[in-house]
């Protein structure tokens, strides 16, 4: 049987990767982007495209509607931005501070809620890419202070999403992808996309069917909350 796997934010970078990953391994995948512009590397995956602007609720709840005869193996919200970085003045700002929240802590939320019963039951696994830098007693990337609220906001309220859960049973992960070299994580990461995406998906083979919440870092090592 061909495992299925609908990932959220796949243009470039981990999603991209994680696709590419799936697909070599003979996973059927739906993989969203904001735009339909410049994804040929993912095409070539044999990924189905869709549309998804993650801030948006309305394109939320239209994806969920499209997918509702859709079982998956695997649903993994990658989507996130590094936000402001330096003094924390510089997002005092409503747009600029709600935009960074949004995105890496109520949406993917919002959105795993509403495809909740596309989880194949018992052995789907429900995936958030979280960070190391969302652990609350972390003293590392000061710098980087509004980033690392937004992750640690995300897993609480994925642990809040656990706890109330009502779907099918299922394995939740927040996963620390490393530090990697894309946009995001910038040229002085310690690994490449090929090395973290090849162990986050390990780690969605390992962790299928076992149940309960778990934050682990690409090769395995849980992270702390
Ligand atoms: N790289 C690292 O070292 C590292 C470490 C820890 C955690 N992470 C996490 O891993 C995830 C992926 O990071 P990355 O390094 O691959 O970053 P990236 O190269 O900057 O890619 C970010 C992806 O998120 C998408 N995205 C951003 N905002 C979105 C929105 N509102 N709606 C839909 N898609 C949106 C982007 O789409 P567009 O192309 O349209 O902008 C892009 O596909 C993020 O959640 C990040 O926080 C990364």
């Amino acid at each position: 049987m061909n495992r299925t796997a609908l990932i959220i934010g796949a243009s470039r970078g981990l999603g991209l990767g994680i696709v590419e990953r799936l697909t070599e391994r003979g996973w059927q995948v739906t993989a969203t982007v904001r735009n339909s512009m410049s994804v040929e590397l993912l095409r070539q995956t044999g990924a189905t495209v869709e549309i998804l602007e993650m801030n948006d609720l309305a394109q939320i709840e239209a994806l969920g509607l499209q997918m509702r005869k859709e079982c998956f193996d695997l649903i993994l919200v990658n989507a996130g931005v590094l936000g402001p970085v330096g003094d924390l003045r510089i997002a005092f700002d409503e747009q600029i501070l709600g935009q960074l929240f949004l995105t890496n802590s109520l949406a993917p939320v919002v959105l795993a809620k509403t495809l909740a019963h596309q989880l194949r039951p018992g052995t789907g696994v429900l995936a958030f890419m979280s960070s190391r830098m969302g652990s609350v007693a972390n003293p590392d990337g000061t710098d980087m202070a509004l980033y690392k609220a937004s992750k640690a906001a995300l897993n609480s309220l994925v642990n809040s999403l656990v706890s109330a859960w009502e779907g099918p049973a299922t394995t939740f992960l927040c996963l620390h992808p490393g530090w990697v070299k894309t946009d995001l994580g910038g040229d002085d990461g310690d690994i490449d996309v090929w090395t973290s995406t090849s162990g986050v998906v390990d780690q969605v083979m390992h962790h299928a069917g076992h149940g309960g919440l778990h934050f682990v870092d690409y090769a395995g090592e849980p992270v702390s909350w």
